[in-house]
């Protein structure tokens, strides 16, 4: 299929970044939207939304999936059900990090039925999937950062299930309260921009900022130094994130502030654009076009911004990390 013209002139050419690394390819499993809809309302978006434009919906999420392809990422699928329309939203189906499968557990009955079909994938796919004993939206709220994983609570997960996942991983869970209704899950107000770890504590990303948008090498916060610490295994303050401070408790906040004192600080404006809700391989950064401010500081830092509009999804709730599924 063709590209929509906004993926095709953010394609990066080696012309105006020469010099930098490329980055490590990821796996992603995602779900096609033949049964997406908004059929309930279990946030605030779905309230307010707009009938789904469905063949609209279909030919955005096919432009994120080529946007992956075309930058060298490895796509996987899992079949939808019928009667299950959030099922597109994979990213809420596990926490996979060295290969472990951490499942969900969800906390809408409407949506229950997807942490079994999801379990199924990974189990025909070879992997052991661990089922939660409390309420757990995978990557929704569980983020790995670093050496640790930061977890959402607030709306979804609950803070048993962080005990569980650190029990589960032997990873720092650090909690993090989400105190507005809009960012329900942590992956609308937070995201890693570089130093995702997988378990045998090498760095799966390369470091982010390198070159300006005129492809001169700047030296900022974030693209020095490596992602791999001495023993081999980043830390917290080695991954960098962005996120939108006024998602989360003061306490949250100034966690938030203490780990990732370089952080990229989006706008409301911005996180409302689902512009956090945004998949970044350490360079390129799959992010919603709306989301300008962000798309201009991450230019800024040396990250090669990658739009691409999911507004149809937007009405449920979801964008484009709420689609994809990391497999580490
Ligand atoms: N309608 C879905 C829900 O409310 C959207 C899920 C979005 N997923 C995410 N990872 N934030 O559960």
């Amino acid at each position: 299929m063709s590209l929509p013209a906004d993926v095709l002139t953010s394609v990066p050419t080696t012309a105006s970044a020469p010099h930098l690394p490329a980055p490590a390819p990821r796996r992603y499993l995602v779900c096609e939207p033949r049964h997406f809809d908004v059929q309930y309302a279990i946030n605030p978006w779905m309230r307010a939304a707009a009938p789904v434009d469905k063949a609209l919906a279909s030919r955005q999420w096919e432009a994120l999936i080529s946007a992956y392809r075309e930058h060298g990422h490895t796509v996987e699928t899992v079949a939808p059900v019928a009667g299950l329309p959030d099922m597109v939203f994979a990213a809420n189906a596990a926490l996979v990090v060295g290969g472990r499968v951490f499942g969900s557990s969800f906390r809408a009955v409407q949506r229950q039925p997807e942490a079994g079909a999801y379990a199924t994938w990974f189990e025909t796919a070879g992997y052991d999937v661990h089922r939660p004993e409390s309420p757990c939206e995978g990557e929704g709220d569980l983020v790995p950062a670093g050496r640790c994983i930061l977890a959402g609570t607030g709306f979804r997960t609950s803070r048993e299930a962080h005990a569980e996942v650190q029990e589960f991983f032997g990873l720092p869970t650090i909690g993090l309260r989400l105190v507005d209704p809009y960012f329900y899950h942590l992956d609308t107000a937070l995201f890693v921009l570089d130093g995702t770890v997988t378990m045998d504590g090498t760095a799966a990303a390369t470091t982010g900022a390198a070159t300006t948008a005129t492809g001169e090498a700047t030296a900022t916060a974030t693209d020095t130094p490596t992602v791999t610490a001495p023993g081999g295994t980043p830390t917290p303050g080695e991954a960098n994130i962005a996120y939108y401070p006024g998602a989360f408790s003061s306490g949250s906040r100034e966690v938030l502030r203490h780990l990732f004192p370089d952080a990229v600080i989006a706008t409301r404006d911005d996180a409302m654009a689902f512009g956090l809700n945004s998949v970044s391989d350490g360079r390129h950064v799959f992010i919603a076009p709306r989301a300008t401010g962000l798309i201009d500081q991450l230019t800024h830092r040396g990250y090669v911004p990658v739009p691409v509009d999911l507004s149809e999804f937007h009405k449920a709730g979801g964008g484009i990390k709420c689609c994809t599924q990391e497999i580490r």
